[in-house]
């Protein structure tokens, strides 16, 4: 069988290469420029999950999937190896349609009209893709119905006739996001029907509990139809050996796989009864006796292949359409897919049994999933309006800030928290009082001082050997830190190497050198060079546009992009990498007019942004809602009545009158309206070390959806009441405007925190 000749080759390849480092110079001086890049593959495909086009894209996003990914490329590109960088818009599937339909458009009008939005902000922040492709391409419908016809044709799945749940109301029937319920894992009472969100699991719409129909909330009915399945228990085996080939994958994936493989793996229909998708190919249904009528294939079958007619599209557009094989169909090829945790198990499990089953694949190397990133302590919610958009950062900031401040917090081993003080503190105390201020100090002193030239090094002190010694390890530290996904460990170091500038620069003191030892500051300075020398090469991962920057100051040419270059390759020998080990500038040699590279961020900039973040979430729904909830467009209901006057104080309380009360924080678990009550929700509130259920009069303000998961203040010791039959536990504080409107008082404090 052809695969596993395959499989074992790769495997061996990749063993071989798990302990694998770069290899380094002897010594700082010889040229590193000609070191060959990682002996153990020819080339690099980097894939990052494809998007959704239903929603613009958020820091979340980035976290979890592009910004690891864009480094990872950018280091290797700058490294001399050959890296193709793939990704697009998913636009097929369920959650374009349950959007479309929420905007009363069709599903194409949508994503022509995201599609361009999501390329645009991806640009921005200076993703370095190769190609951006979309899955409704016409390279992408052939690539797919091509994949899914050989493997029908190899026998590989199952075709059944079952009932699914069907919508009597809406005439359609109910897959992956049409449908809600709880998931029978984790009882999370909004899963999907083909995953829940919270726990991960893959579910079918059966498996859920309580199902109800997100398209007109009927209880669906169970009706006949044929699909096509992909039965992964075959692949059990095979998945399984290969996975226990890469003890080194990150914890976190493996984990998950292995509950799975543990769970023993089932089949999953991988066909769909609805009117938007890449159609089953007619030909295969005739062969398979089945009407293909209105079968589209499932989203998560053609997405993966999405990664390949993207590299089919890149290669097409370079006038060379056959070299997209040696990427995915050279044992040689590096494969590396960046996604979140949530898609684990689509990347680990059901696209390498796919690409098992097909056969002339390689499987990938990694697949190192981030974890979730929170925003200001609470879970990013594109419902809720809870996130940071990545087209209104944009607007308003330069894209170095973030891709800094979010490499320095990803959430590489758990969740982990973006918020707009550490972002501030990440800009002003490492960005500008580091890294901006040793550049601008040794560029003003060189150009005040030695002529705009770089100054000689000669009989240099100790120190200054040192600092010149020490550059040469910066490389490999950062260098290997990236090859090994260890993304915040890498960014780090690069900012280590900034510091040991600063100190350096400190503690040899050229303000006062330049009175009384010319010598020993032009050494400092030329030292100082050096050290810019290697950041603008080794910061540039991280920070594209500040490193060009900085080269442009430096007058460094001959770096190798590490971005696709759209014009003509340049000639002569290139600066890579490991060349930053050794000093980049020559003795005598101009430099350019000193900039500031960085400039911090005051208070009030950031004040704005939090409140911003909050007037969104308060107002129900985010500038884009990406959820596939019908955007519940709740507007913003601030609008004071002046004519009505503000309700007097109340009496006097005393000190002890006040302590009497406990206000805690607590978050809504459930919520569900009480039966024959207007006004009444009853909720379930985790006080951190109790639940309590508590009855609330906000029913006219906040649907239950609007309650869950919202962090809320609670009056904790409350004598109980007993209200519609019901016993409440406390009270939930809300503002009350004066037109009666209600919102609850939030706060990022643990659940039980004591409010006083
Ligand atoms: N669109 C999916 C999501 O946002 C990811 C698709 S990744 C791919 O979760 F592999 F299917 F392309
Ligand atoms: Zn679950």
């Amino acid at each position: 069988m052809r695969w596993l000749r395959r499989e074992s080759l790769l495997c061996r390849l990749l063993l071989d290469s798990r302990n694998f480092v770069p290899a380094m110079p002897e010594t700082p001086s010889e040229s590193p420029s000609n070191r060959s890049p990682d002996p153990t593959f020819d080339r690099i495909l980097v894939t990052a999950a494809l998007p959704y086009a239903n929603g613009p894209l958020h820091l979340g996003h980035l976290a979890g999937a592009y910004l690891p990914a864009d480094l990872f490329c950018r280091y290797e590109r700058l490294r001399g190896e050959d890296v193709v960088f793939v990704c697009g818009s998913d636009e097929m599937g369920v959650a374009i349609m349950v959007r479309a339909r929420a905007e009363g458009i069709s599903p194409q009008e949508l994503v022509d009209r995201i599609h361009p939005q999501i390329e645009d902000a991806f640009r921005g922040f200076g993703m370095s893709f190769d190609h951006y492709g979309r899955t409704t391409s016409d390279t992408h419908r052939e690539t797919s119905q091509d994949f899914f016809r050989t493997l029908a044709r190899k026998g590989v799945f199952t075709t059944k006739t079952e009932k699914q749940l069907f919508d009597p109301e809406a005439g359609i029937f109910l897959a992956d996001r049409f449908v809600v319920g709880t998931c029978p894992k984790c009882g999370n009472e909004k899963a999907y029907g083909d995953q829940c969100e919270k726990c991960g699991t893959a579910l079918s719409p059966l498996e859920l509990l309580d199902p109800r129909s997100t398209l007109s909330d009927a209880t669906p009915e169970l009706r006949e139809t044929a699909h096509w399945y992909l039965p992964l228990a075959d692949f059990q085996d095979r998945l399984t050996t290969w996975i226990n080939s890469h003890p080194e994958w990150k914890p976190n994936v493996l984990g998950q796989i292995r509950s799975w493989l543990n769970d023993g793996l089932r089949e999953r229909a991988i066909t769909r009864d609805v009117p938007w998708g890449v159609p089953v190919p007619a030909d295969v249904a005739r062969e398979m006796g089945i009407g293909a009528d209105g079968k589209v294939i499932y989203v998560w079958f053609d997405a993966p292949i999405g990664y390949i007619s993207a590299t089919r599209e890149w290669a097409a557009g370079r006038g060379t359409p056959d070299a997209w094989r040696d990427y995915w169909q050279d044992p040689g090829s590096r494969l590396v897919h960046f996604i979140g945790k949530d898609n684990i198990v689509f990347h680990c499990l059901m696209f390498p049994a796919m690409l098992m089953a097909h056969g002339e694949y390689v499987l990938p190397e990694n697949v190192p999933a981030n974890e979730f990133l929170n925003i200001e302590g609470e879970k990013l919610s594109t419902s809720r309006g809870w996130a940071v958009w990545l087209h209104e950062y944009l607007a308003e900031f330069e894209p170095d800030l973030l891709r800094y401040a979010l490499a320095t917090t990803l959430p590489e081993t758990k969740d982990a928290d973006f918020n707009w003080a550490e972002f501030q503190t990440r800009v002003n105390s490492e960005l500008a009082d580091v890294l901006g201020n040793f550049v601008n100090r040794t560029m003003t002193f060189a150009t005040r001082y030695f002529d705009g030239r770089v100054p000689p090094l000669s009989n240099p002190s100790d120190t200054d050997r040192a600092a010149l010694a020490a550059i040469a390890d910066f490389p490999d530290r950062i260098g290997s830190a990236y090859n090994t996904y260890k993304m915040r460990e890498a960014v780090f170091q690069t900012m280590a190497l900034a510091r040991l500038g600063n100190k350096y620069f400190n503690d040899t003191e050229p303000w006062h050198t330049r009175r009384t030892n010319e010598e020993a500051c032009a050494n400092t300075i030329h030292v100082s060079l050096q050290i810019c020398g290697a950041l603008a090469v080794l910061i540039d991962p991280v920070l594209p546009f500040s490193a060009a920057k900085l080269r442009d100051m430096l007058q460094l040419r001959g770096v190798a992009p590490s971005a696709p270059r759209t014009a003509a390759a340049s000639t002569g020998k290139q600066i890579l990498w490991g060349d930053a080990a050794a000093p980049l500038l020559k003795t005598g040699a101009p430099l350019g007019t000193p900039h500031i590279l960085f400039t911090k961020i005051d208070d009030d900039v950031i004040q704005t942004q939090t409140e911003k973040l909050h007037q969104n979430a308060d107002s129900g729904a985010g500038t884009g809602a990406a959820d596939a909830a019908p955007a519940s467009a709740t507007a913003p209901a601030p609008a004071p009545a002046p004519e009505t006057p503000h309700p007097p104080v109340a009496d006097e309380a005393t000190f002890s009158d006040f302590m009497k009360l406990d206000f805690r924080m607590g978050t809504v678990l459930e919520a569900e309206p009480v039966p024959k009550s207007k006004k009444l929700l009853r909720m379930v509130i985790d006080l951190g070390f109790e639940k309590r259920q508590i009855l609330a009069g906000v029913a006219g303000h906040h649907s239950p959806e609007d309650m869950v998961g919202r962090r809320v203040a609670v009056v904790a010791n409350l004598a109980p009441r007993q209200m519609m039959g019901l016993e409440s536990q406390g009270m939930v504080l809300m503002a009350e405007d004066r037109d009666g409107s209600l919102h609850p008082i939030t706060s990022t404090g643990e659940n039980g925190a004591v409010i006083r």
